[in-house]
């Protein structure tokens, strides 16, 4: 692949303090976020706090010529995403585009805006898998936190036209203090839906989540309880369903391998075209973003300012540069380091070696245990 070994190399410093040259490799994973648009109005929203309006979005021809561009790169997994992708109308035909550039397609959805009928479609146009997310096992509850009335009847609709339809389904259920005591009945749920892998992730507080974090840190006890329950529950619904878990960071040790490392597996595209090397790369002020109505997608993958800005070690803290996991967790995730400490090269501190950790853990434990104040929905 020849793109690969004549591109430009990032800089890695291996644990004697020699400095290597690593090949940038080609993206694994595209996320596309078809639209902004969204019926939901979850009060974790990832979306960025300034939305893209309609009238910016791509057109069905730009995207099609992304989602080829995506597979001459090396792409192979596209997911379809928002806001609500099912609001694009020409989701149909997008998903029949991405199939036939070679791509494997999963979309990612709130169910709400699919019917029986485009379902069907869509298995038709190819689509390779479906995820549906639920905001809890109950119709009070996930029609509460989704801020949106009758769409937990919704949902399980949706689940069985997938599972009929023969699209492979994962359940994605975001977890927060005020559901994750129902987190067993909602993995029941997944498997009664027919779905072959649930994905449990808890709440990232960075963005619109931050605005309701009394309402939705879990505390150290339900994380406790939720990784006990997620240890015993794979090994009983082995071979059932599997389980994906991203636990609380906030009360875990280390940071996670935030998107595999910055710009090392995959790249979101906006609705309107800007390239990210993740969804909340544009809450760090001091990065430019490339289009994709100005540029190709390879050349602003392996030369972009944004991509490059954290690839490799050279722009690490000491603390990170010189540590032993610093090819596991790349130092943590670099919004969530500009959220939290102002400075998006900053060692991620909920690592447990961040000078700033404690305080970090002293004011999660706070916000955890404080009675949950009403929601801040999504705004539009
Ligand atoms: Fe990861 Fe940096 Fe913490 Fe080491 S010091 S564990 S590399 S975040
Ligand atoms: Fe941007 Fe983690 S969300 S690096």
């Amino acid at each position: 692949n020849e793109h690969v070994t004549v591109r430009p190399t990032s800089e890695w410093t291996d644990q004697d303090g020699v400095v290597r040259r690593i090949r940038i490799p080609a993206p694994i994973a595209m996320l596309a976020e078809l639209t902004h648009r969204c019926p939901l109005a979850c009060p974790y929203c990832s979306n960025p706090l300034e939305l893209e309006g309609v009238e910016t979005e791509l057109s069905t021809e730009e995207w099609i010529s992304v989602f080829q561009q995506a597979a001459s790169v090396g792409v192979l997994h596209l997911h379809l995403s928002g806001g609500e992708p099912a609001a694009r109308r020409d989701l149909v035909e997008l998903t029949a585009a991405a199939a036939k550039a070679g791509l494997y397609t999963n979309l990612i959805t709130s169910g709400i805006g699919l019917t029986e009928k485009r379902i069907t479609e869509l298995s038709e146009a190819g689509l390779d898998h479906l995820q549906l997310s639920i905001q809890g096992a109950t119709p009070e509850l996930a029609d509460k936190v989704g801020g949106y009335k009758g769409g937990y009847g919704r949902k399980i609709a949706v689940a069985e036209w997938t599972h009929a339809a023969g699209i492979p389904l994962t359940v994605n259920a975001v977890c927060h203090k005020q559901n994750m005591d129902q987190m067993g009945d909602m993995l029941d749920l997944a498997v009664r839906l027919g779905a072959r892998r649930i994905e449990i992730a808890t709440v990232q507080f960075h963005g619109w989540a931050d605005r309701n974090r009394q309402a939705l840190m879990p505390t150290r006890e339900q994380f406790l309880k939720a990784n006990a329950f997620v240890a015993e529950a794979r090994k009983r619904l082995e071979g059932i369903i599997v389980i994906d878990y991203v636990g609380a960071d906030h009360h875990a040790s280390y940071p996670k391998a935030c998107m595999g490392g910055w710009a090392r597996t995959g790249l979101n595209i906006t609705p309107s075209g800007k390239v990210l090397p993740c969804h909340a790369a544009e809450t760090i002020p001091s990065l430019r973003f490339d289009n994709v109505r100005d540029k190709t997608l390879e050349a602003i993958w392996y030369e972009g300012e944004a991509f490059n800005a954290y690839r490799g070690d050279s722009w690490m803290p000491e603390l990170c540069r010189s540590c032993d996991r610093k090819a596991i967790d790349f130092g943590g995730c670099r919004c969530q380091a500009m959220a939290l400490t102002g400075d998006a090269s900053a060692t991620d501190p909920v690592c447990i070696r961040s000078p700033l950790r404690q305080l970090l853990s002293e004011q999660a434990d706070a916000d955890s245990l404080a009675e949950p104040p009403a929601f801040v929905y999504r705004g539009r």
